[in-house]
């Protein structure tokens, strides 16, 4: 079978591949990780039966539709490394009709958590020796997602199935999940956490659950509470996942004691307009300094001019556009780097 390694890294995934019996790889990653890769391949001696591709899956295109995607991009929750928007790119662009996807299926597990460790990102905007004037940027922590790594002794409620994402459908843009979490014993807690079961074919499953006797060593997500909550053995806290996959926002909202606590991960981020203006459709971009030098030195890669030449031509007929010539060259190996071809 052929293969795209999507988010190849350092090959492993490819490489296995190919001990498997693949008869070719096509390997993607955005990073110099893509030099590790070959080298990894050569290494074992595979290195004429695999195309390394170096970009974005969504903005690279391959050969020829291959028999299988394989991807590692779960992050700790299962969707919050982008694996569902890329998947659906590559399962129109890079799969054959009736090809397979690893994985296929995602499975999130919710539990309450009780668990000082994880709480002390929130924890520490509170702490007498911080001087007053910066916890108020506390709020922005209860509204992150922590990569954290449990004991299961630090699971008091649940774990409960939150959802399921298959893979090899379109996903919707918007995924509301409710979970009832049944309290094991008296606790007091901290914050929620999620974790992820994927299939990778009929049967074979990979887990980062604190809970599973075999999983892989890679952390859970953890969603704290501004307000821990005290839970009786028997309570049900009421929780609801809200997500946006492929903007990469989630928000958590916890029902107990007659309370309720709602947070979101777009709280957690400091948005200036900067970061805002660029999504707004109706926004009149201008073009800034760094835009300006980079349009500059764009104009003048001809493929006939060297590096050298493009920035000397830049610096002279710029003069003033940027601080210094080094900052200078810093935005024409910035630019070069993904808006040329360097042989
Ligand atoms: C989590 S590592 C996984 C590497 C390897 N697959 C493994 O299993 O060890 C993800 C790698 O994929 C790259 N990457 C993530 N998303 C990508 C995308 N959409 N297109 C290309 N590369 C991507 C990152 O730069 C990184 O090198």
């Amino acid at each position: 079978m052929t293969v795209v390694d999507l988010g190849c890294g350092s090959g492993v995934l490819g490489l296995m591949c190919l001990r498997a019996g693949a008869a070719k790889v096509t390997a993607i990653d955005n990073s110099s990780m893509i030099e590790a890769a070959r080298m990894v391949y050569d290494a074992a001696g595979f290195g004429g039966r695999v195309e390394l591709i170096r970009g974005m899956s969504t903005e690279v295109t391959a050969a020829e539709p291959a028999d299988v995607v394989i991807c590692d991009q779960v992050g700790y929750l299962g969707f919050d490394a982008g694996i569902v928007q890329y998947l659906e790119d590559a399962r129109r662009r890079f799969l054959k009709p009736g090809g397979v996807l690893i994985p296929s299926k995602i499975d999130l597990d919710l539990a309450g958590i009780e668990s000082e460790k994880c709480y002390a990102e929130v924890s520490r905007w509170r702490a007498e020796s911080l001087a007053p004037e910066f916890r108020g940027l506390g709020r922005f922590a209860e509204n992150v997602k922590c990569p954290v790594t449990l004991e299961r002794a630090e699971v008091a409620a649940g774990p409960a199935e939150l959802g399921s994402i298959d893979l090899r459908e379109d996903a919707p843009d918007y995924h509301c999940w409710r979970a009832e979490l049944k309290c094991e014993r008296d606790a007091t807690l901290h914050g929620l956490a999620g974790w992820f079961r994927c299939e990778l074919s009929e049967g074979v499953w990979m887990t980062n659950s604190p809970l599973a006797e075999e999983r892989i060593q890679r952390p859970q997500a953890f969603l704290p509470l501004a307000e821990p909550v005290r839970a009786k053995a028997g309570d049900s806290i009421g929780c609801t996942i809200m997500a946006r996959p492929k903007e990469g926002v989630l928000a958590w909202v916890v029902e107990a004691s007659g309370k309720r606590q709602s947070h979101s991960t777009l709280n957690g981020m400091l948005l200036g307009w900067r970061d805002l203006g660029a999504g707004n459709p109706l926004a009149v971009p201008r073009l800034n300094r760094e835009g300006e030098a980079r349009r500059a030195v764009l104009s003048y890669c001809d493929g006939v001019r060297s590096v050298a030449e493009i920035e000397e031509l830049v610096w002279r007929e710029y003069p003033g556009l940027m601080p210094t010539r080094q900052a200078l060259s810093d935005v024409v190996v910035r630019t070069l780097s993904t808006g040329a071809e360097l042989d």
